[in-house]
């Protein structure tokens, strides 16, 4: 047991919310409450990410800043978790001696057991970073921001090898959960009060091939589709070379469960550079996908990643970039600058975009995106959306904020008992990333 006032500060992707959330569970059956500020807690963990260098050198400003804090605190716990614990963790224990604890991506089941270790006066820091290949987080739930919201990992680890990548460093080869273990979560999920669930993988079209008996995410999808009270299922993130027309089919005929949003980075419109990135398909690949599935479902919408400025790309390459951008269309996008990774393949290849082109290019993407975001968005003024109301609007607190089917966010004045419910909200405006509304019906 533990009396911990716990601070978890999470940064990176949707699997690390997952991660933060599930040791938040364990944490918190083992007795510990959970404080707003920093400042309050005698456990601060930090869920770390590798992608890019810039949430490295964040983590690492933390640290520094949490020195004096351990120093004069007695009793006073400091945790790594994640993945630049797995990738960085001997690194973090040398540089920054006063962290107690650096818990690696395949060791956060053991997370409550450590950090007993640490109270019991274990030498510190305590650094367990094996690789093994099961984290299981047994019966535990996860402690969610909102009730009705929760992910749900249905695969840990990554076997492409795309050559700008760390994630195949930081959390090893694809593990998939069999179905019946991803089904027990889900149903102890909506009976907890959960109402949509996003299942998540690194690439979740391959969820279920390590586990060599056809278990595909189709399947799954047909599986959890029976679960009463559960109302919709999102996935994230799939792969261009991965995914099958079978899932569209599937997400067509399970309709209104089956949320018709697909987040599939193309990362670049040109050939050469996404044979340099590893990536395994080429612009065409993308564009048929892309068909197929308007074909089979065609309310579906797509959410891109791009990365700018990746070694050798020229800007005819990068011109390639933005007119794939223009022809798909996406909903959504999320632009980043090439920053290189230790240890990825990319490493020996020259990073010669200078830093000013690249980021010339990310304005470039980034306008271009936030055009079509634009136009697509009031292309839905006078449609009646289906809308998971979240909870108040930030910006004005008589307004809802809610998403859409297809993950958009909508604005619209609403009671709060409607929170955590499906709601029938009539587009009444729009800007590039979000729109506004007004209930049509419950
Ligand atoms: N540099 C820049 N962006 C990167 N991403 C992954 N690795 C890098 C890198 N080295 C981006 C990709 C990926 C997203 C999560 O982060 O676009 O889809
Ligand atoms: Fe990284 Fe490529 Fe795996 Fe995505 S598919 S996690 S970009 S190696």
């Amino acid at each position: 047991m533990t009396n911990d006032k716990v601070y978890l500060l999470t940064f990176g992707c949707q699997m690390n919310k997952y991660d933060s959330a599930m040791v938040a569970g364990l944490l918190r059956d083992a007795g510990a409450v959970f404080v707003e500020n920093a400042a309050d807690a005698t456990l601060v963990l930090i869920n770390t990410c590798s992608v890019r260098a810039h949430a490295e050198e964040r983590v690492y400003n933390h640290l520094h800043l949490l020195k004096g804090r351990k120093r004069h605190t007695p009793g006073f716990v400091l945790g790594v978790m994640g993945c630049m614990a797995q990738k960085e963790g001997e690194k973090i224990a040398a540089r920054f001696p006063w962290v107690d604890l650096i818990v690696g991506t395949r060791m956060l089941d053991q997370l409550p057991r450590l950090l007993a270790r640490v109270r019991d006066g274990a030498p510190t820091p305590l650094l367990a970073i094996e690789e093994k290949a099961e984290i299981s987080f047994g019966e535990t739930l996860a402690r969610r921001e909102l009730r009705f919201l929760s992910y749900l990992s249905v695969m840990r680890g990554c076997n492409k090898r795309c050559t700008y990548c760390v994630v195949p460093h930081t959390r090893g080869v694809e593990a998939s959960r069999p179905i019946p273990e991803v089904l027990a979560e889900a149903t102890r999920l909506v009976d907890d009060g959960v109402i949509e669930i996003t299942l998540l993988g690194q690439t979740i079209d391959t969820y279920g091939r390590d586990l060599r008996d056809d278990t595909t995410l189709w399947k799954l999808l047909r599986a959890l589709y029976p679960i009463r009270g559960l109302k919709r299922i999102r996935f994230v993130t799939s792969h261009p070379r991965e995914c099958r027309e079978e899932l569209f089919a599937t997400m067509a005929e399970l309709g209104d469960k089956a949320m018709p949003f697909v987040h599939m980075p193309p990362q670049s419109g040109s050939d050469p550079i996404l044979r340099r990135m590893g990536r395994g398909y080429t612009r065409q690949r993308y564009l048929e996908v892309v068909a197929a599935a308007r074909t089979l479902c065609p309310e579906v919408e797509f959410c891109g990643d791009w990365i700018v400025g990746f070694s050798g790309e020229t800007e005819e390459d990068f011109a390639q970039s933005l007119s794939l951008l223009e022809e798909v269309r996406f909903q959504h996008g999320y632009v980043f600058k090439y920053s290189v990774r230790e240890g990825t393949p990319a490493q020996k290849l020259p990073d010669d975009v200078p830093a000013a082109v690249k980021q010339e290019r990310h304005a470039r993407l980034a306008a271009a995106q936030e055009k079509i975001s634009l136009e697509r968005n009031r292309s839905r003024i006078g449609v009646t959306e289906e809308v998971l109301a979240e909870g108040p609007s930030k910006s004005n607190p008589r307004r809802l904020t809610g998403r859409t089917r297809t993950h958009r966010l909508i604005h619209f004045p609403g009671e709060a008992a409607l929170i955590g419910k499906l709601a029938a909200v009539k587009v009444t405006g729009a800007t590039a990333l979000s729109l506004k509304g007004e209930l049509a019906g419950c």
